[in-house]
């Protein structure tokens, strides 16, 4: 696994307190409401594991499973629900958990589905977003750090849903991808 990593860009100490930081935010926001945290999977699942332990007020976990890549790293503009919430989000307060805005595709659907169902706020939580990319204008209202379009693994996050479990952000050597 380490010989495919061009560099770490996080490491888990800088992710940590960036978590804590979010947390915070987050605890103030929310306090007085008891949101659904919603983690979009799968590589949302490390970060919101850590962030919903930094935030302080009662709060109800949920999943969704979208995919728009396939095995690939360019974004198809197809958008499917593989598994969708188990709870109602009538009239309650969303906050949608994702690990990396990229063109902003799959969350613009998201989002478009969500509201639907009626919810009393969304709001959104991104560890990592790449400007540079962007397809559609989003709102997102935490963000973990913003990086530049290169294509990165670990803290969750794939490439052929591989490197999942480095505990750290790094970019991929580009032999690995082409
Ligand atoms: P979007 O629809 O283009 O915004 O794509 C969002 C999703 O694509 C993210 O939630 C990730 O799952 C995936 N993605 C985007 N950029 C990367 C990357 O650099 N590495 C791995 N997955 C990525
Ligand atoms: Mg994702």
């Amino acid at each position: 696994m380490k010989e495919d990593i061009k560099q770490i860009i996080y490491s888990e100490e800088v992710i940590k307190e960036k978590v804590d930081e979010l947390g915070k935010r987050i605890t103030e926001d929310f306090s007085g409401k008891d949101p659904i945290v919603i983690g979009v999977l799968k590589g949302a699942n490390v970060f919101l594991s850590d962030l919903i332990r930094k935030i302080s007020i009662p709060l109800i976990v949920d999943f969704i499973d979208v995919s728009s890549y396939g095995l690939s790293t360019e974004t198809s503009g197809v958008v499917k629900i593989n598994k969708d919430l188990d709870f109602s989000i009538e009239d309650k307060d969303i906050l949608i958990v994702e690990d990396i805005i990229d063109s902003g595709l799959t969350l613009e659907y998201l989002l478009k589905n969500l509201k639907s169902r009626n919810p009393k706020t969304i709001r959104i939580c991104s560890l990592l977003d790449k400007p540079e990319r962007r397809r559609v204008d989003i709102k997102v209202d935490y963000i973990g750090f913003q990086i530049p379009d290169e294509f990165i693994v670990g803290y969750g996050i794939d490439y052929a849903e591989k490197y999942r479990n480095l505990p750290y952000i790094a970019s991929l050597k580009e032999e690995v991808y082409r």
